[in-house]
């Protein structure tokens, strides 16, 4: 948690920079209702072109700043981070990370889990220590309705069997939970990956992006989850054990059969413990998930005489006068307002 200081670098609410998220393509393979809708991201849709991107000794660099100033959890993302070519080579590049204590940083990735059946071994031996999955449906035509149809249920499966017989372990499923679409695949999940040391999570929907659609009478909230599984499958609370861990709020089945978890970004803000910073694909530094500008570092990178201490102080002072806190104040507005709300209340 130091810079070249010694001291660790907090924001401005003294929320340290612990976790780094990077996205590595913006192109899917999937087109999901609450994400990247196919009504908008079409064949008409202009992705960003190959010299745009971060080339991997790009993000290498970056990444090995973010570690020099805290950061002890890496967590690729996309997009679909395996469209990337050559993924397994930035992994390889990525694990070789460490802090002081030459501790190595903890290596992640978010997927949906289509070509995982194919690559993750490769994933594993290059060094990715964890898998996170989406999963929102095991019906078929739901599936189909949620991720706009590109793919297949049991595609996914086969994928999370996969990564469980390599050893990215614990795998995490995340369903995030649309009303009038998904509710009634909760229970079955909840049922399919008992007994199998995967790790269930229900995401309330957010009202992330351009989904200018979003209401929030679309969200099922945790509450109502915990309430529907309880029920069939009563839960006791765990504890949150070190900070850092995640934004998930953690349930065990009383059972003994398994864990599962819920992540209430819309009716129950974590941003007070927020410590992520993002990179997006085409190098800009984004502080919140929500924020609409960021601080481009591609530029400085490209430049011959930029250093990596310049780098370094750069992403410092991203971070350093950071105060964002949107979920939190979406939920303050929410409160106040009857029935629904749309992202214009409060400025996009
Ligand atoms: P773990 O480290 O395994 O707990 O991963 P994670 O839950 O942090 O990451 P994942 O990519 O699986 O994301 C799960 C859900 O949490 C997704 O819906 C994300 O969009 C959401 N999420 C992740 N980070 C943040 C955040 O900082 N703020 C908000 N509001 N949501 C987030
Ligand atoms: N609300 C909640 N979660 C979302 N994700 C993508 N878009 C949204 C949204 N609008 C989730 C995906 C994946 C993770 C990276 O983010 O389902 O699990
Ligand atoms: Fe978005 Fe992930 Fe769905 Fe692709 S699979 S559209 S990145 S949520
Ligand atoms: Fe962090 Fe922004 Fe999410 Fe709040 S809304 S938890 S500040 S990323």
């Amino acid at each position: 948690m130091h810079d070249h200081t010694g001291e660790p670098c907090l924001d401005n609410f003294q929320r340290p920079l612990h976790d780094l998220r990077i996205s590595v393509t913006d192109r899917c393979n999937l087109r999901c209702m609450y994400c990247m809708p196919g009504e908008v991201f079409g064949r008409d849709f202009v992705f960003l072109r190959h010299a745009e991107l971060l080339s991997f000794e790009e993000i290498v660099r970056v990444a090995r700043q973010c570690v020099a100033l805290g950061v002890r959890k890496i967590r690729l993302s996309g997009g679909e981070p395996m469209l990337r070519h050559g993924i397994e080579r930035l992994v390889e590049m990525l694990a070789g990370l460490h802090d002081d204590d030459g501790k190595p940083i903890e290596l992640a990735m978010t997927s949906n889990g289509t070509l995982l059946a194919k690559k993750a071994r490769a994933l594993k031996d290059a060094g990715l220590m964890r898998l996170n999955i989406s999963l929102d449906a095991l019906d078929e035509s739901i599936f189909r309705r949620m991720t706009g149809g590109g793919s297949a249920p049991e595609i996914v499966l086969e994928g999370i069997a996969a990564a469980q017989s390599v050893g990215l372990t614990p795998v995490k499923v995340n369903a995030v939970i649309k009303r009038g679409v998904n509710e009634s695949e909760i229970l079955p999940l909840v049922r399919r990956f008992r007994h199998t040391g995967v790790i269930m999570r229900f995401i309330e929907y957010m009202d992330v992006g351009n989904t200018n659609g979003w209401r929030l009478d679309d969200v099922v909230t945790a509450r109502e989850i915990l309430a529907l599984i309880d029920r069939e499958h009563p839960l006791a609370p765990i504890a949150p054990s070190t900070e850092g861990e995640g934004v998930a709020e953690r349930w065990a089945l009383r059972d003994g059969s398994g864990e599962i978890g819920v992540i209430t970004s819309v009716t129950q803000a974590f941003c007070h413990t927020c410590n992520r910073l993002r990179l997006s694909t085409d190098g800009k530094l984004y502080t919140c998930l929500f924020a609409t500008e960021g601080v481009d570092l591609r530029a400085l990178l490209r430049d011959p005489s930029g250093d990596d201490a310049t780098l370094r102080q750069r992403i410092a002072a991203a971070w350093r006068c950071r105060t964002d806190r949107y979920s939190q104040l979406r939920h303050e507005m929410t409160e106040t307002l009857p029935g629904r709300i749309e992202m214009s209340y409060i400025g996009g």
